[in-house]
């Protein structure tokens, strides 16, 4: 008899059973196990084990990872398996132990070599993901002590970071592989231990090129030194029921078959979790609630593997992982021909997810696997009966629907043995290779009659094209008994096109592309089939283009001179270790206070609105709950904004985007906090227009002024000169910071004089303190900020962290307690904003040599619905030529205001957008020219003691060293051959090549940021606590800051510690931002230290043979100031300190059919000046340059035509992961480049290598005009940012593309618009 929801509440009420499990070696038994919570909840928060961090809180990050080892009764031992932290259900753990980074090594104790390696190889800059990261590999390192390559990087596929490039990680982690070390010659030359070539290129040098670290000092890995299993758990699981009953969710652990099916017939809607990936997603994101939860991960008739006589039969509980092991086992065993279904589910397991979650998840629910079709429900079984049904086209009837009746379970499946005269393919398409949803996927089964290539039966079904997988019934049948030849193809490529049509509207976009798909993709199919059958022997095997390489890298840099002087030296980051043992403390690690709230935003659903009542009645009934803050409760202004106050704390009346914060939850957790958060009830009235696109700005003349432009010589007397004219566009999406630590804020009134103590990740101390004292209405010496350090900032906590600080500063106030907020990562994503979209239109005259005598370009940038720092992104202008000389040019920037959330500055902040126009002309002309691009592009580069368009000469230019450099240590002549050769002989990959400069200004283009401030502290012990104006989020600042300090001082860099930044020792800061923070800040220090030097002196003079410590006890602050300063009504002044210059060569293959590409090769010289840490900047220079791969390839940001954000987190906001990284990467710092302009010689790094990510976008181009050739396509065409599988796919026109025309643009309405 069903239950009633009454007496589910009654069941609640009961007391429930005991959870117990370990913890890092210590039992823990908990008498209210709450099943809504995470084990990542419970360890930060009820543990104090805050080395988990928290990145996305939907298993895309791997932020989480933590290790669970439990005894496997049917295998009778011990497995241990990594696990994300944020979606395993706590009461899942019942008799599991748990290790945390924390539980494996610490500084206090002793580091474990997972946690060493990482460090030392230079593989943590913010660490936010670092102790992730520790953990896959520790797990990795429990089950296999020596791993492949392979391996690590497999057990890497579910782990992200935003910071380092992953490069140094991998390096880091071969020194435990089989492999050891060493590339194994890949790199060839410059540096591989396999050659002498590396030493003997540069002997000219004082010193020979050294590694950035010394493995020899890696502590060894002893497997038998591991915190041992608890032998009291070497039991199997209660032989009984548990159950646990949490505030609104019973939670119950069946012990046997009956006694779930009983369950499932007292509880029909009871929903069954094992992994918890999808439901723990649905209860958090998608507001669905299940207050009975079965959890049948451990009865045994749902744990079976067993051979039958038609398949392998998969007990409906059986994670991922262990079929992929049981399937690799069978192909391993059985004869070829009976394997294709399971090769083909082993290829798709790849793609699947990362580790982490193929560890926990079930094998039968995945949506994006068409193999499904292919297999056999063994045992649908309920209370009363069992069935055993065909998985086809009538088992899912609806989205994410099955035929399973309410009192239902799934027992197992069976996944079939192929026969002779079979064939079988699954392909997936994602825009990222590894852990992504599919766009489209598929099954294809072919069945020919014996001895013949006659086909029999032909079973073709699609995923991604449909609300469910469909089958595409009628091109089969068309099939049949037809012989498997061209004819065939061409019937079944047009029937395919009719058959798999999709509305132009359709969810999820990219109709034209998911169309093109299904038929590129059977095409691989039936060349595969064909290759089999032997019918004519191919030289492609397409589905074995993208496997995972072992990467290979150099890195090149000079070498100090006197190896006593700290400067120059390739320092460790000096945080790296306490942020891979989880010791680095964070915004959200501080300590909670006793009286501590937590606080949720309430945000607008419409872009454009006022707002006409807000009822907070069914929020403020959910327990926990303190208060609901909003406008009305600031007592100071309401009106915010970093640079102009033109935008709100809380919306008053009105709001102008979709994520406007509205209000605000105060409660006891942050979990009651989010969910009276979604009960607020907002009714509006909508206002129009709506201006979501540059279009649509353009169109409504929607413009922040002023309009600015930079112009130099005759620009229409150039365009008469020029032999041809040529018009172009492109469009630049924006991207998302994706720092793995989203905002954060912890906000303490002091309870006297309205002073308030902040706590924020934030990149602006003094903003975040001025912008909170205006809306508390207090002066700013009542707010102190303070900031430790922070997970990643990249421009995104420069301004926008204001929003959140000062809203929860707001609630910290009104309720007179401490508040704190750490925005999930969706929250994040929908209300900070990120870098702006762009869209530039250019014309340019040039001549028959490729020269260009004449340049117009427009360009638009999308700033949303506030200026922020927009007007900044005027540096687009700045860089309009990128490193190219064009004697008349005229440029004009408009900042459009949009009603999207305001975006902000981000790593170049509108230079990389300005250069990524400038080298579209750049290769267009090379196109219309019939030139090499190479040559058009060295032809036109700017050479020393030339001028840029605002006026500045180029003093010190060393592109040109950089060029000639990049073009040698990339073989670049000898790759250009090798890619000509390859496109002859392969119609459907094909490769391209690309080398792109870059000149990066340095400095704030608001004239007045370009000052610092240092204060330094000497202790009567003689230790040195320095003070200095810029904050440490992972570039390694408070490193170099200490080097610098210590060269100053003559004392060594452990006398030094950096402890925070705040605003009460070094005020009026500017943000750390522009790259020009070690510039800034460090001439700060210099000077400091020098006038602490001349205080000494007297000491020192009297005293000269005593030491520090018995001269010191002083302090000295100092401010620094550069004068700099543009006029763009005059075109006068400087409006750079100096320029940062760099080259880089990549090469890639794409996949003309589907459109997925492979980074293959990657060599970047970088001119650092006289590089104060190389480590570091080899550091800066890495990441710097995947995150420009993740903008110029894969980042895309998507949104609704009016305004909806439907990219909120990991899983579908895709950022490079480890499978991105170019296989073989080499990096060089310049040698002999001192800078005289900044602190010892020194250049900045942060911004300018991002850019040469666009060496990769331009080769992508250069491998589709080849791939265009083949179908007679020459000469320009517009290829728009990021170049995603997409974009190459259909600008790859071919025979199938023609088949899938676009629907004329205005003819409907899109699912997702270009903004
Ligand atoms: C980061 C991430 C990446 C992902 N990547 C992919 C991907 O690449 N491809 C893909 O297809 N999916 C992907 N998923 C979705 C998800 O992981 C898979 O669908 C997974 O197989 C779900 O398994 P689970 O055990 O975690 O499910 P749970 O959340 O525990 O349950 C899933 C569903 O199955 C039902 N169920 C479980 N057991 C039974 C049973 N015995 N009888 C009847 N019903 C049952 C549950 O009631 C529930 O409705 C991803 C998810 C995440 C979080
Ligand atoms: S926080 Fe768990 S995977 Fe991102
Ligand atoms: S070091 Fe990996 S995210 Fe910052």
């Amino acid at each position: 008899m069903p239950i009633t929801a009454e007496e589910i509440k009654n069941k609640l009420q009961s007391p429930g059973d005991d959870l117990v499990f370990f913890v890092n070696g210590k039992k823990i038994t908990e008498k209210n196990a709450e099943p809504e919570k995470t084990l990542l909840t419970y360890l930060r928060r009820n543990l104090g084990l805050t080395g988990t961090k928290l990145g996305c809180a939907e298993g895309g990050c791997g932020a989480c990872t933590v290790m669970v080892s439990k005894y496997h009764p049917h295998q009778n031992r011990i497995i241990h398996y990594a696990v994300n932290a944020c979606l395993a259900p706590l009461c899942s753990l019942h008799h599991c132990a748990v290790t945390t980074v924390e539980g494996i090594g610490s500084m206090a104790s002793k580091l474990h070599p997972v946690q060493e390696r990482i460090a030392k190889a230079h593989g943590s800059q913010c660490g936010f993901c670092t102790p992730g990261i520790v953990m896959s590999m520790y797990a990795l390192l429990r089950n296999n002590p020596q791993p492949s390559m392979h391996d690590v990087q497999e057990a890497f596929q579910g782990n992200l970071c935003r910071c380092t490039g992953y490069r140094p990680i991998l390096e880091g982690y071969r020194s435990f592989t089989k492999d050891g070390g060493c590339c194994g010659g890949k790199a060839q030359s410059n540096g591989c231990c396999m050659t002498n070539e590396h030493t003997q290129e540069h002997d000219s040098s004082t010193l020979p090129v050294q590694k950035l670290y010394d493995q020899s000092e890696f502590m060894p890995l002893d497997p038998t030194q591991e915190i041992i299993f608890p032998p009291e758990l070497m039991v199997k699981q209660p032989q009984r029921e548990l159950r646990f009953a949490g505030e609104r969710v019973l939670w119950i652990q069946p012990c046997s078959l009956e006694e779930l099916l009983e369950l499932k017939a007292t509880y029909p809607n009871a929903k069954l979790v094992v992994g918890n990936t999808e439901v723990g997603i649905e209860m958090k994101f998608k507001n669905l609630f299940y207050p009975v939860i079965l959890a049948p991960a451990y009865i045994p008739e749902l744990n079976i593997i067993q051979n039958t006589q038609d398949g392998i039969q998969v007990g409906a509980s059986v994670t991922l992982t262990v079929l992929g092991d049981v399937l690799r086992a069978a192909v391993k065993k059985l004869p070829a021909h009976q394997t294709e279904v399971f090769k083909a589910v082993l290829e798709q397991l790849r793609w699947f997810a990362g580790q982490q979650i193929r560890n926990v998840a079930v094998c039968h629910v995945p949506e994006d696997s068409e193999i499904k079709f292919f297999m056999y429900v063994s045992g649908l079984v309920n209370y009363w009966e069992k069935r055993v049904i065909e998985m086809d086209g009538k088992f899912f009837p609806g989205y994410r629907k099955t035929i399973l009746k309410p009192e239902e379970i799934l027992l197992s499946i069976e996944i079939p043995y192929t026969r002779k005269g079979q064939y079988f393919s699954a392909f997936k398409q994602s825009p990222r290779k590894e852990d992504d949803i599919a766009i489209v996927t598929c099954g294809m089964n072919v069945f020919f009659k014996e001895q013949s290539n006659i086909v029999q039966s032909i079973r073709i079904s699609y995923g991604g094209m449909a609300p469910v997988t469909v089958l595409a019934t009628a091109t089969c049948n068309r099939l049949l008994n037809r012989q498997w030849n061209e004819e065939l193809l061409e019937e079944a490529c047009t029937s395919l096109a009719e058959e798999m049509n999709l509305s132009p509207s359709a969810p999820g976009g990219m109709v034209t592309y998911r169309r093109t798909l299904t038929i590129s993709l059977f095409y691989k199919f039936f060349l595969n089939v064909q290759h089999k059958l032997s019918l004519d022997l191919l030289k492609e095997v397409f589905n074995i283009v993208f496997f995972l390489d072992s990467p290979s890298s150099v890195q090149l840099y000079q070498v100090h001179k006197y190896l006593d002087d700290v400067v120059g030296q390739p320092i460790m980051h000096l945080s790296a270790l306490k942020q891979a043992t989880g010791e680095a403390i964070y915004c959200d690690d501080i300590p909670c206070y006793e009286n501590e709230l937590h606080l949720a935003l309430v945000t607008s659903t419409k872009a454009h609105a006022l707002i006409k009542s807000i009822d907070t009645s069914d929020a403020m009934a959910v327990p926990g709950v303190v208060a609901f803050i909003s406008a009305k409760d600031i007592p100071g202004s309401n009106m915010t904004g970093p640079v102009v106050y033109d935008e709100t704390v809380f919306a008053d009346d009105k709001v102008t985007c979709v994520g406007h914060i509205v209000g605000a939850i105060v409660a006891d957790t942050q979990a009651h906090a989010q969910r009276a958060a979604k009960a607020v009830k907002i009714s509006y009235e909508e206002l129009q227009p709506v201006i979501v696109t540059i279009q649509d700005a353009i169109a409504n003349k929607s413009f922040f002024q002023p309009v600015r432009s930079i112009e130099r010589g005759d620009v229409a007397q150039g365009f008469k000169d020029s032999d041809h004219i040529l018009h172009g566009e492109m469009h630049i999406g924006g991207q998302e910071q994706f720092y793995l630590e989203t905002n954060c804020t912890l906000a303490v009134p002091r309870g006297e004089d309205g002073e308030m103590e902040l706590f924020v990740s934030t990149q602006s101390a003094s903003k975040t303190q001025a912008l909170v004292a205006k809306a508390l209405g207090v002066s700013a010496n009542r707010v102190v900020c303070r900031v430790k350090r922070m997970g990643g900032g990249f421009g995104g906590k420069e301004s926008r962290s204001t929003i959140l600080s000062t809203v929860v500063a707001v609630a910290a106030h009104t309720v007179k307690r401490p508040v704190r907020c750490m925005l999930d990562r969706d929250e994040d994503m929908l209300v900070t904003g990120g870098r702006h979209p762009f869209f530039g239109h250019y014309k340019v005259g040039y001549m028959n040599n490729g020269r260009v005598m004449a340049l117009e370009v427009t360009l638009y940038s999308n700033a949303g619905n506030s200026l922020d720092l927009s007007l900044s992104v005027s540096r687009a202008l700045f860089h309009m030529d990128n490193s190219y000389n064009i004697p008349n040019i005229r440029g004009t920037g408009y900042v459009c205001k949009t009603n999207l959330p305001s975006n902000s500055a981000f790593r170049g902040f509108g230079g990389p957008q300005g250069m990524m126009i400038a080298e579209s002309w750049m290769s267009d002309v090379a196109l219309s020219c019939g030139l090499p691009a190479e040559e058009v592009r060295r032809m036109n580069m700017y050479k020393e003691g030339d001028f840029t368009p605002f006026s500045q000469r180029l003093d010190n230019f060393t592109i040109d060293r950089c060029w000639e450099e990049c073009m040698q240590l990339s073989d670049f002549n000898k790759r250009k051959d090798a890619v000509e050769q390859y496109n002859r002989q392969h119609r459907w990959t094909k490769r391209g090549l690309s080398i792109i400069p870059t000149k990066f200004g340095i400095s704030f283009t608001a004239v007045f940021l370009n000052q610092a401030g240092a204060l330094v502290l000497v202790y009567s012990d003689g230790s040195v606590l320095l003070t200095h104006g810029g904050t440490e989020m992972g570039q390694g600042l408070h490193t170099k800051m200490v080097q610098v300090a210590s060269k100053t001082l003559g004392i060594p860099c452990s006398k030094i510690h950096i402890t925070e930044t705040s605003t009460n020792t070094v005020p009026n800061t500017s943000p750390t931002a522009a790259s020009a923070s070690s510039d800034l800040n460090g001439m700060a220090i210099y000077n400091a230290c020098q006038t602490l030097l001349q205080r000494l002196q007297p000491y020192k003079d009297k005293n000269p043979k005593g030491c520090w410590e018995d001269w010191v006890s002083i302090s000295e602050s100092s401010v620094f100031r550069q004068n700099l300063g543009y006029d763009f009504e005059t075109n006068s002044g400087r409006p750079f300190n100096y320029f940062s210059y760099g080259v880089a060569v990549s090469e890639v293959e794409i996949d003309c059919l589907t459109g997925s590409h492979k980074n293959l090769h990657t060599s970047i010289v970088m001119d650092v000046g006289k590089s104060l840490n190389p480590a570091l900047d080899i550091g800066q220079v890495e990441g710097g340059f995947m995150q420009g791969l993740g903008l110029f390839t894969l980042e895309e940001l998507r949104y609704s035509p009016d305004g909806y954000l439907y990219t909120r987190g990991p899983g579908m906001y895709k950022i490079p992961a480890f499978g991105d990284i170019p296989i073989e990467l080499k990096v060089s710092l310049l040698r002999d480049a001192p800078n005289e302009k900044a602190i010892f010689s020194s250049k900045a790094v942060g911004e300018p290598p991002l850019f040469l990510a666009a060496s990769v976008f331009y080769a992508i181009k250069d491998a589709i005009t080849a791939a265009r050739a083949e179908s007679n396509l020459t000469g320009p065409f517009r290829l728009d940012s990021p170049a995603t599988p997409e974009r190459i796919r259909n600008a790859c026109e071919d025979k199938f593309t023609k088949l899938c025309p676009p629907a004329d643009p205005g003819t409907f309405i899109p699912w997702a618009v270009q903004v």
